[in-house]
Formats: C-alpha cells, sequence, structure tokens
C-alpha cells in the first residue's frame, strides 16, 4: 500500500472508530505530492465533507480568492486539515427539530491525528507550510496566538521547512473591518514575497 493510502487508511479507522463525541464524516489532504507549498486548515465543514475535499464551502471560497490574487492556482498547492475529521454539535430547536453545527475541534480529537498530519507534511516535503488559523498553529509550533506571529516567515527545524502564520479565511467573516480586511490582505502579499526568498 502507498504511504498516502496508509495515510488514508489510518484517518478512515480512527474516525470511523471515534464514538467519545459527534462528527460528521471525514476527508483527507487534496493536491499534488510531493509540493513546495502546504497550507493546514482546522477541520472540514460539511461542504468538505460532502465533496471530499478541503476548503470548498464559504472559507474556501474566500482562500481561493486571495490564493489567485497573488497569482496562486489550486493546482500548484496541496491544502489539508489538522483534524480531518468534521466536529459537530447536534441541538434540539424549540418546535422539536434538530439542528448540526460545526464545533472547534477539542485538543483530544486533534491529538488523534497529530502524527497523521507529521506523516502528510513527511510525504509531501513542502519548502513552507501556511497555518490557517490558531489550530494548526498552536498543533505545529510553540506560538501561542496567531495574533503574535502572523504574517512572519520563520524556519522549523523539525519539519526542515519555513511556517507561514496567518489568520483562518473564514476570520474575514466575522471581522469585517476594513482594518482587519487590509491586514490580511497584506499578509498574502507578504507570503507572496516569502516564496520568492525560500
Ligand atoms: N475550514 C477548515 O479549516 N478546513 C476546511 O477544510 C474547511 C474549512
Amino acid at each position: 500500500m502507498s504511504e498516502l493510502n496508509i495515510i488514508k487508511e489510518r484517518i478512515k479507522e480512527i474516525s470511523e472508530n471515534y464514538k467519545d463525541d459527534t462528527i460528521g464524516g471525514w476527508i483527507t489532504g487534496d493536491g499534488p505530492i510531493p509540493c513546495n507549498i502546504l497550507f493546514v486548515g482546522e477541520a472540514p465543514g460539511k461542504t468538505e465533507v460532502e465533496e471530499g475535499k478541503p476548503f470548498v464551502g464559504v472559507a474556501g471560497k474566500n482562500f481561493e480568492y486571495y490564493l489567485e490574487l497573488i497569482g496562486l492556482k489550486r493546482e500548484e498547492i496541496r491544502i489539508t486539515n489538522t483534524c480531518y475529521f468534521r466536529p459537530i454539535k447536534i441541538k434540539k430547536t424549540a418546535n422539536g427539530k434538530t439542528s448540526i453545527s460545526n464545533r472547534t475541534p477539542k485538543i483530544s480529537e486533534i491529538n488523534l491525528f497529530k502524527d497523521i498530519l507529521e506523516k502528510e507534511i513527511n510525504l509531501v516535503n513542502p519548502k513552507i507550510i501556511i497555518t490557517l488559523g490558531n489550530i494548526p498553529l498552536k498543533n505545529l509550533t510553540s506560538f501561542k496566538s496567531i495574533g503574535q506571529c502572523h504574517g512572519a516567515l520563520i524556519y522549523n527545524e523539525k519539519f526542515k521547512a519555513h511556517i507561514f502564520p496567518m489568520y483562518h479565511p473564514s476570520s474575514l467573516t466575522y471581522n469585517r473591518n476594513d482594518e482587519f480586511k487590509k491586514m490580511y490582505k497584506e499578509d498574502w502579499y507578504k507570503f507572496k514575497e516569502a516564496l520568492d526568498t525560500i
């Protein structure tokens, strides 16, 4: 079995045997292997599970807009997640219906996949890993918050690759002010510049 299939089988096995909380399906990473540029997100949502690919829902649309803005195509990058299953919460509403929504993955859930993400990183062998939001940042580095380090290029000995922390594209949905948008866009241009130096 190829290394990629081993990774896929492990994700399937962990997800299908997970009983500690509710989840709604799982996905693997997407894009070429090897690849110089690897983005790491948080966890898939509903659309991602339906389409079997990361970042194809609302956050994915924002993501692709900025990717294109700096002249990159999705086919040129690999993208994956820190938690490969979709963490969900199910609530009964007042009129007796059920509502399903995404929840942030717990540390214990992220830890289930820690060695798998590391295997994927080794297989992809990227020159640069872009962490999207706090979840992959805390998993892969010792930084405590994205506010401390976004837009900076940091060499990581363990992965023998640079890490470039960025806010998660869905942060644009709840930080609608112009100042945040400007800073977010500037981080994408800094990332473009970083690509020329690595
Ligand atoms: N947000 C993520 O962090 N990952 C996805 O795959 C989709 C949305």
